[in-house]
């Protein structure tokens, strides 16, 4: 497992920390492998009541590893090898109740990774963003129809197409989250959620949430969203995108047919 996962078992509550807070705990594909593998363990061992994720630092997830699109770009790898997507069929397939813990920034799959979960405590001075536009992609993690299912469309348009955050108290009106509390209570609110659910029917809170979503229809769309996802990742667009960020400064669409 990557050393910047880091998992613990503790009560019935599996535990899973992104641990790479000098690059915001971007993930790279070998932490997208970590996180697959406890999501799968949450699933199938038996002493797994619950699945807790939370990060180290003081940003939750900056999203994808920026340097990783660069060298995906230019793979011809098939793009359902790549570890991201035993992720995201590991999340669309989990029917245990998955726990997030978020404070500060939660950029692209690391906001859309929280919509995959069942209980979301967010730092009421978080910020969430799908800026996938902003890189010439587009959205994964069956975001496409999560993101508007849960806030509507006008608002989710307007979060993928400018990329702009909205703070943790707003994402809690909103529906994306079961609480919003003072940064420094985020771990402790979620760990008593955690528990509190883990102490509940197993079989009953199974059953009520493979009830509650169409685990299928999840990773199917995750797929097709992956289709549009690559495409764009090998575009001129999104390798401008990606150099500016890089080059810190603004991407220049100008010139891209
Ligand atoms: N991929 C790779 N490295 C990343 C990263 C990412 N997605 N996000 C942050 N980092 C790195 C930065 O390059 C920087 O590295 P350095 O110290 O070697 O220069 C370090 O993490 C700290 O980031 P920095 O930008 O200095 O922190 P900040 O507090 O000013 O801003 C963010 C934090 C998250 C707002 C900003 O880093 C950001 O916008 N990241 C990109 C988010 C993104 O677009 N992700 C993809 C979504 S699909």
């Amino acid at each position: 497992m990557s050393e910047h996962i880091r998992t613990e078992l503790a009560d019935g509550v599996l535990t899973v920390t992104l641990n790479r807070p000098d690059k915001k705990n971007a993930l790279t594909q070998a932490m997208y492998t970590g996180l697959a593998e406890a999501a799968e363990r949450a699933r199938t061992d038996d002493a797994v009541r619950v699945l807790l994720f939370r990060a180290e630092g003081d940003s939750f997830c900056a999203g994808n590893d920026i340097q990783d699109f660069i060298s995906l770009g230019s793979q011809t790898q098939t793009p359902s090898d790549l570890p991201v997507f035993r992720f995201l069929k590991s999340l669309a397939d989990l029917d245990k109740p998955a726990v997030a813990a978020a404070r500060g920034r939660a950029v692209g799959v690391g906001m859309t990774m929280l919509l995959n979960c069942d209980l979301v405590v967010l730092a009421e001075d978080a910020l969430l963003s799908v800026p996938f536009v902003n890189l010439a992609i587009a959205p994964e993690a069956a975001s496409s129809l999560l993101l508007p299912a849960v806030i509507g469309h006008q608002r989710a348009f307007e979060m993928l197409a400018f990329g702009e955050a909205v703070n943790g108290r707003t994402a809690l009106a909103w529906g994306m989250a079961n609480r919003a509390v003072p940064a420094d209570q985020v771990d402790a609110t979620a760990a008593a959620l955690a528990a509190q659910v883990a102490a509940r029917a197993p079989n009953s809170i199974r059953k009520t949430k493979r009830l509650m979503r169409d685990a299928e229809a999840l990773w199917d769309l995750m797929q097709r969203e992956g289709e549009a996802f690559v495409s764009q990742m090998r575009s001129p667009e999104a390798m401008e995108a990606f150099m500016a960020f890089t080059q810190k400064r603004a991407p220049d669409f100008s010139k891209v047919g």
